[in-house]
């Protein structure tokens, strides 16, 4: 069964063609993250023009690279949120009007589910269940009981900025443009992790919950004095920009390892998936292996952890298998959804 994906919650625009939910036949990934450097983030109105331009020319080059024609198709899977509302609409009505004319089934997918399921795409040994799900990315960062393919219970969330969305930031503040996450791990692997001692966030009375806001703003402290604001004057050298970088990032990801390690004993968790675009980072992945030893760990491969249509077509197919029926043509795009919807 061939499914086509398709992703457009951002500032990515991707199409996928997948064999069975897990054989990715190609996976194109355009982006307009260029467009948005220069603004320090998503620009919404650029990104779902960028959008418009790119989204046939995406989808045709998918289908090349496959050696697929539109009739080989059996079913069409699409983001519906969360997301950016005008990026969204462009990849969820390129969807109804392929299924309509095509006259194939076509299922809405939740992005920050279909992150978790990328980590699980493609394993060919069994997934290991109850498990702890984690999902560190540009607009989610959050721990979760994996049930099933399906089926999750929340952990713990951010109360404020997700990870990556600090990440951007800081590098914002060492003038880094957009995405910020790259240019953070690369200086930060010349930097001193143990110049700065910056606090991990806590959650009054949830010893699970994130909260990013708070490290952020002592990282802009330290880079531009007391009280500034991101616009004042960066008051460090080239050293001190490195030592902030890695020190940064060792607070935020010690964090997130001690709330996961703290999550697999309360709820007695068997593995631990992980995706979303933070999880390409090396450091991350490092700490991840040298403190989770008792139970395994599953990374989604580096070229699934950003945005991308190969993990909405492979979820797509599991819930298509599950319930076999096409969503309705007036299914509506939603800029946030729950995990569990
Ligand atoms: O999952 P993703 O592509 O998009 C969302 O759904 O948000 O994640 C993008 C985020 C950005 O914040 C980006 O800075 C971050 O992932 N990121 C990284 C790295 N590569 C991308 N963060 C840390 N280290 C990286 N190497
Ligand atoms: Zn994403």
């Amino acid at each position: 069964m061939k499914t086509l994906g398709i992703e457009t919650s951002c500032d990515e625009i991707s199409v996928s063609i997948v064999e069975d939910g897990k054989n990715i036949l190609s996976n194109v990934v355009n982006s307009t993250a260029k467009i948005h450097s220069q603004y320090g983030g998503v620009f919404p109105e650029l990104a779902s023009r960028g959008a418009i331009e790119l989204m046939i020319p995406t989808l045709e080059e998918a289908l090349d690279l496959a050696q697929t024609k539109l009739e080989e198709i059996d079913l069409i899977a699409v983001t519906r949120g969360p997301g950016l509302i005008g990026s969204l609409l462009i990849g969820l009505n390129t969807a109804k009007t392929l299924s309509m004319s095509l006259n194939i089934p076509f299922v809405g997918v939740n992005h920050i589910e279909a992150h978790l399921y990328s980590a699980m795409m493609g394993q060919d040994i069994p997934q290991i269940f109850p498990s702890l799900g984690v999902v560190l990315s540009g607009g989610h960062t959050f721990l979760v009981k994996i049930k099933g393919v399906n089926d999750y219970e929340m952990i713990g969330q951010t109360v404020d900025d997700a990870i990556g969305e600090a990440f951007d930031k800081v590098a914002n503040f060492l003038d880094f443009p957009y995405p910020g996450g790259p240019h953070i791990e690369t200086l930060a692997k010349e930097g001193d992790p143990s110049k700065f001692s910056f606090q991990e966030g806590r959650v009054k009375k949830d010893p699970f919950s994130f909260s990013f806001s708070g490290l952020k703003t002592s990282v802009l402290y330290a880079i531009k004095g007391q009280k500034a604001t991101k616009y004042s004057k960066t008051l460090i050298d080239e050293k001190e920009k490195k030592d902030i970088a890695a020190s940064f990032q060792k607070t935020a990801f010690t964090d997130v390892v001690n709330k996961s390690l703290l999550a697999i004993e309360k709820h007695k968790l068997k593995a631990v998936y992980l995706g979303g675009g933070v999880c390409i980072n090396q450091t991350l992945r490092s700490n991840f292996s040298s403190c989770v030893k008792d139970v395994p760990l599953f990374f989604a491969p580096k070229s699934l952890c950003s945005d991308n249509a190969a993990m909405i077509a492979g979820l797509g197919y599991h819930l298509f298998e599950k319930n076999p029926r096409s969503d309705s043509l007036d299914l509506e795009a939603m800029t946030k959804i729950p995990l569990t919807l």
